[in-house]
């Protein structure tokens, strides 16, 4: 059967359908699936059921598997396959089964405080609250930001550098190993142009990463916190969003570049349980 798409309403993403993920793609799907990934930038498969195995072997069409960072509690959730990631609110034994709990996750791009962040993401849902209950997952498309970013915004931001913090994850959570921050002169973590050019295209993105504790080289702190917040003010704004209700057997991919993520809160005495992968990215933002 062939695979058909529809794109969503929004400023980005795109659902494909007719395809079984579970079992090897075509050469020629995962060809299509790529520039869908590449363009609409958020890639939605409903309705797959997949082992870890088999979540592994559709990701690894796309590249090498990047593991995931360090976690608060300090060893993989997923300990028989460490190269995904749970993402779960649930507790066993006393123990989390997986990162980021119930509440907000922040907007964010992975791993943007390492030199080569990966370039794309799966989230593959196992489990998830009712409707109404929250938990959805919003995505903002950077590339759509900077296009219509104000011309002294875009002056502002043209051949700044920002450092992208490498203490926190993205539930505020402080990583294993790492300090508070106290003065984002200090923050630990990756320095990346506020600007990305997209290879591939040539297109300009906006290129934040997360919003506590970044820092712009160079400048002032109040300087640094007053154009930091007017870029993120505009690249957040609904028009350039996508919010995904997430149904059992949702997949979605996303090129980790090019978009920002936020999860929303969710009621606690519901289950959440996702498995994630991520591929390995192969350019220094630049
Ligand atoms: C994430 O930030 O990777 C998790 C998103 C989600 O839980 O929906």
């Amino acid at each position: 059967m062939a695979i058909s798409i529809r794109n969503l309403d929004a400023a980005l993403g795109t659902e494909v359908h007719g395809v079984d993920l579970s079992k090897p793609v075509a050469r020629d799907d995962i060809d299509a699936i790529e520039s869908l990934w590449r363009e609409r930038l958020v890639v939605v498969f409903h309705g797959q059921e997949l082992s870890d195995p088999q979540l592994i072997a559709f990701s690894r069409n796309f590249g090498e598997l990047d593991p995931p960072g360090p976690n608060p509690y300090g060893k993989p959730f997923n300990e028989r396959h460490p190269e995904l990631n749970v993402i779960s609110n649930v507790i066993e034994d006393g123990k989390p089964i997986g990162n980021l709990g119930d509440g907000e996750a922040v907007w964010h791009a992975d791993m943007t405080y390492v030199d080569v962040p990966p370039k794309a993401a799966m989230l593959h849902a196992l489990e998830v609250p009712p409707p109404q209950a929250g938990g959805n997952t919003h995505f903002a498309n950077m590339f759509a930001a900077y296009e219509t970013l104000p011309a002294e915004l875009k002056q502002a931001a043209a051949g700044k550098v920002a450092v992208h913090d490498a203490s926190r994850n993205s539930a505020g959570l402080l990583r294993k190993g790492y300090k508070a921050v106290t003065d984002v002169r200090e923050t630990v973590g990756a320095h990346h142009p506020l600007v990305r050019t997209d290879p591939s295209s040539g297109r300009k993105a906006l290129f934040l990463g997360r919003r506590p504790n970044a820092y712009v080289l160079g400048l002032r702190v109040a300087e640094s916190e007053a154009l930091l917040d007017a870029l993120w003010a505009h690249a957040t704004a609904p028009r350039f969003t996508l919010c995904h209700r997430w149904r059992v057997g949702d997949l979605l991919m996303w090129n980790n570049l090019s978009v920002l993520h936020r999860r929303d809160p969710f009621d606690p005495t519901t289950r959440r349980v996702m498995h994630r992968s991520q591929i390995k990215g192969d350019e220094r933002v630049a």
